[in-house]
């Protein structure tokens, strides 16, 4: 069978959470998230974020996270300005825009969207002709795996501030952003500089859900009516909760020293293979499209090299140069060290 590393969410979920889960085991809940499981989960993240006045609300997955939250805070002729990589923009099949909101998009510096690329979109669009851009869209890290610095975020945030926008970060790798030894961004910080963001989980451990954590205190009322009516309620929200209480309940681990709970012990792994996998390659003699941050790894590899490892591997094709393809490779927190070993002998070999 061929080992995968084309994402983050091929396996079913930590070992640790499976047993959370089967512990609650036939015992009965609340429906909707009003239950045991959802507010510990609730104040262990809040705990985590130093923010006891934010909202948390458990959604099943990225999109609906999205969508849910996106549309939520949108009047009819609001739109949202994303980086043109930004998954809203590219893989949610316009999700968004089904909703009733443009996205408008610009180029960005390394999957990352700056001050100057929202302040065209604002010049752009100036009178009621035009739709009126109010939501600014970051993920973290970015499509690139990429991170922001906090000054990037800090500037971000007093620019929408400035300018009457809302600041949403998509967070569904959000733990192997703030575990990155390149960011300098802690969960502190994240609450602090944005107006909502997600935490996930489906692609850190969970079997599938996400956080959506709202800051602003104007952007709370009636959103469990809005994910109702959006099909984000989930009536097994407890499922959910139990999961986000495992991943963020101290537990300090022991293969994990700096972790501070099982979600940062988790995306340290993951980093932490992504990181082998690019010393491995880079001692190779072969360069990176994107600074290799978190756990998502694009090398430029010749093609010749790239169609052996299509044999043995799985993973998608970035971009094709004349001779040279730049491969996106994706590590989680279950990859193995020896599906990494084995990955970088192979390209050994094949060089
Ligand atoms: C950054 C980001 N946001 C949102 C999503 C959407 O998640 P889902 O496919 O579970 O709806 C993904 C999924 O790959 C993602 O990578």
């Amino acid at each position: 069978m061929k080992y995968s590393f084309k994402n983050d969410y091929s396996e079913i979920g930590h070992p640790d959470v499976l047993d959370a889960l089967s512990s609650i085991g036939s015992k009965q809940y609340d429906g909707y998230g009003i239950d045991e499981h959802c507010s510990k989960a609730a104040e262990l993240i809040k705990k985590k974020l130093n923010a006891p006045k934010a909202e948390v609300h458990f959604l099943p997955a990225g999109t609906i996270a999205n969508l849910t939250f996106i549309s939520s805070v949108l009047k009819p002729h609001e739109a949202v300005i994303a980086p043109l990589s930004g998954h809203i923009a590219v893989h949610e099949t316009g999700a968004i825009e089904a909703t009733g909101h443009k996205i408008c998009t610009r180029e960005g510096v390394l999957g990352k969207l700056t001050i100057a690329d929202i302040e065209s979109v604002l010049l752009e669009h100036k009178d009621e002709h035009m739709v009126k851009p109010r939501l600014v869209y970051i993920s973290l890290p970015t499509e690139c795996g990429t991170v922001y610095t906090k000054e990037e975020l800090s500037d971000i945030y007093d620019f929408c501030r400035d300018f009457d926008l809302y600041l949403y970060i998509d967070g569904a790798r959000l733990g192997a952003a703030i575990n990155s030894p390149e960011c300098d961004i802690a969960y502190n910080d994240i609450a602090r500089l944005s107006d909502a963001f997600f935490i996930g989980g489906t692609k850190n451990g969970a079997i599938y859900g996400e956080a959506v954590v709202i800051c602003n205190d104007s952007l709370k009322a009636d959103f469990r009516y809005i994910m109702k009516q959006r099909g984000a309620l989930h009536a097994k929200g407890f499922a959910i909760g139990a999961q986000f209480a495992e991943l963020f309940a101290k537990n300090e681990s022991k293969t994990e020293p700096q972790a501070a709970c099982l979600y940062d012990s988790l995306a340290i792994h993951s980093i932490t293979m992504a990181k082998m996998i690019a010393h491995g390659i880079h001692s190779l003699g072969y360069d990176f499209l994107y600074p290799v941050q978190t756990n998502i790894i694009i090398p430029v590899l010749p093609t010749t090299i790239v169609e052996r490892l299509h044999k043995d591997y799985l993973f998608s094709e970035w971009e094709r140069f004349d001779d040279m393809v730049a491969i996106r490779l994706v590590t989680s927190w279950a990859t193995p060290m020896s599906a990494v070993e084995d990955f970088i002998s192979d390209i050994t070999r094949y060089k």
